[in-house]
């Protein structure tokens, strides 16, 4: 076993998190480049490292994640979203199910809600927003931006959910009532059923092939017949119909069986 597997094992077993099923490469230059800057040799150095100092293991958690976010990410394909998806999907249902999968710090789940508000009440918007690292999901409940995650947002919404504190925006208490967060780790935890929208972006490009693979089909078992799958805007599926979707938009996938 490499000194990278020997890592990998141990990860496991003490935070059920695994690392082998993320784009290896990637991941070992990311590790590296931290371990090497504490003077650490090599990753079994790195391990027993981490298990004396819970900072050094936070920073891994963090270099592993990357958490980067933004409201309204790639602003044209949330217009979709807004304009074509949504409309047909409250036309079956006026009550949607939805779950922003991988919501980091919580911009793309309240861009959700932000969009949903011109449709319906806030009060009767409920969305479920998960992430695997727990830092993320509770700096996403605090709700205060920098004016760097809010570039591509448009001014009204700004204007409307927003109130500037000191060098920071804090995102309106209805917005974030709209939203619930909870620790989910994508490749280990059940998913929910009978979601009319699933939005999950920017984190599949971090996973091997078959981890991916494996999560369309999870994705499409969580989904209603008929409901939307979202992804990230370097992530498009090829060959939807293998996993039971159809394309709805470049981006957008309908469940079809
Ligand atoms: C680059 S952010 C994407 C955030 C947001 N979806 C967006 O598009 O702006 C990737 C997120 O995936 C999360 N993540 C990584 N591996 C995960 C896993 N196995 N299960 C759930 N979330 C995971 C990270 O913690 C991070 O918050």
């Amino acid at each position: 076993m490499n000194d990278y597997q020997w890592f990998i094992e141990n990860i496991k077993r003490k935070t059920g998190i695994d690392l082998a099923q993320y784009k290896e490469a990637q991941m070992k230059r990311r590790l590296t480049s931290l371990y090497e800057k504490r003077g650490l040799k090599n990753f079994q150095e790195f391990f027993h490292a981490m298990e004396k100092d819970e900072a050094l293991f936070h920073e891994f958690l963090d270099r592993m994640t990357i958490n980067v976010s933004e409201f309204y990410r790639n602003a044209k394909r949330w217009e979709v979203l807004e304009k074509k998806i949504l409309p047909k999907l409250f036309e079956q249902n006026r009550r949607l199910k939805i779950w922003s999968a991988a919501c980091s710090t919580g911009e793309e789940p309240y861009t959700v809600a932000m969009i949903l508000s011109k449709y319906i009440p806030l009060a009767h918007v409920s969305i479920l927003a998960t992430d695997i690292d727990e830092n993320a999901i509770a700096r996403a409940k605090i709700g205060l931006y920098t004016e760097r995650s809010l570039q591509e947002i448009p001014e009204e919404m700004k204007k409307k959910f927003f109130k500037k504190e000191g060098m920071y925006y804090q995102i309106d208490e209805k917005i974030k009532r709209a939203v619930t967060f909870k620790k989910h780790n994508l490749l280990a935890d059940p998913f929910g059923r009978q979601f009319d929208l699933i939005v999950c972006r920017n984190v599949l490009i971090y996973f091997t092939e078959e981890a991916k693979q494996q999560l369309y089909y999870k994705f499409n078992q969580a989904l209603r017949p008929g409901g939307i799958l979202f992804v990230g805007s370097t992530e498009q599926i090829f060959n939807p119909a293998l996993y039971g979707f159809e394309i709805e938009d470049t981006f957008f996938y309908r469940k079809i069986k």
